[in-house]
């Protein structure tokens, strides 16, 4: 059998906002239902990416594919394909959970509002809140229906920018597992990340973006093996990603 086609393709992209340049040449793949984590630290340009590859920013130089069309070439398209949950939750607090979901599902015309929005709503254990202004939940909750909004009409790739920043560690656990059930129902995430152990629990791939450019890339063991094997210890131990991070960036610098 032959490997299918990546569902994100990102070839020497680049982006300066003005003098500062951001993204230097960019490269990595993300397989059909896989999660792929880009992780970098506050200002390294992970949500730069994401808007050039949700159409929203166009770069400066280098291509992207996301579902097999060109975001430059094809924007309608790739618009069509993905949907981007965004750092800071998108939802109305105004409104009830379900009323936002009802309302996401009108835009996007899909057929039957009320019975996605409680689909959904099942899905993300929400239903009992489904009544309540939004501005009642808690930030896990939140988050949870922010994911369920993205995932109306489908969309085969979805975004999601720092879906865990400013959440207590409870509803981080809420959010992975959601994001683990999207990738085990065939749909391919993106998320970006400046937490090592959500890159290191959720992701099939982890591609570290730092200084403009994806420093390394690959599976947690592929990672792991970049650095020296683990030392017999009293209790053998393996690098956490931490450690493989901070070691790469020193070598990096130090070679610099
Ligand atoms: N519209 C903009 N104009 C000028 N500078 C920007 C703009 N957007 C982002 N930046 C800068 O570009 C860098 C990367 O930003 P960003 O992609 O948001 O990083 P991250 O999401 O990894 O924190 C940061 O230094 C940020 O201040
Ligand atoms: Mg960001």
């Amino acid at each position: 059998m032959s490997t299918p086609p990546p569902a994100i393709h990102v070839s020497g992209l680049r982006k300066s906002y003005g003098k500062l340049e951001v993204l230097k040449g960019v490269d990595f793949s993300v397989a059909p239902g896989s999660i792929f984590a880009l992780l970098g630290s506050n200002g390294a340009g992970k949500t730069t990416v994401v808007r050039i590859l949700s159409t929203l920013l166009k770069p400066d130089a280098g291509t992207a594919c996301v579902a097999g069309f060109d975001v430059l070439a094809q924007p309608g398209r790739v618009r069509e394909s993905i949907s981007l949950t965004g750092q800071f939750a998108a939802v109305d607090q105004i409104l009830t959970g379900r009323e936002n979901l009802v309302m996401v599902a009108r835009l996007r015309q899909v057929k039957n509002p009320g019975g996605v929005a409680d689909d959904l709503l099942r899905r993300f254990d929400l239903t009992d809140a489904a009544g309540r202004r939004v501005a009642t939940y808690s930030g896990g909750m939140r988050r949870r229906l922010d994911i369920a909004m993205s995932l109306i009409g489908d969309p085969p790739v979805i975004f999601l920018d720092e879906p865990t920043t400013g959440l207590d560690p409870e509803a981080r656990l809420e959010v992975w597992k959601e994001v683990q059930a999207l990738a085990d129902s065939g749909v391919t995430v993106l998320l970006t990340t400046q937490y090592l152990e959500e890159a290191e629990k959720l992701a099939d791939r982890i591609a570290i973006l730092h200084q403009g450019t994806i420093i390394v890339s690959g599976t947690l063991a592929e990672l792991r093996a970049l650095l020296p094997a683990a030392k017999a210890e009293l209790v053998e131990r393996q690098p956490t990603l931490e450690e493989i991070f901070l070691a790469i960036i020193g070598n990096k610098e130090a070679r610099v």
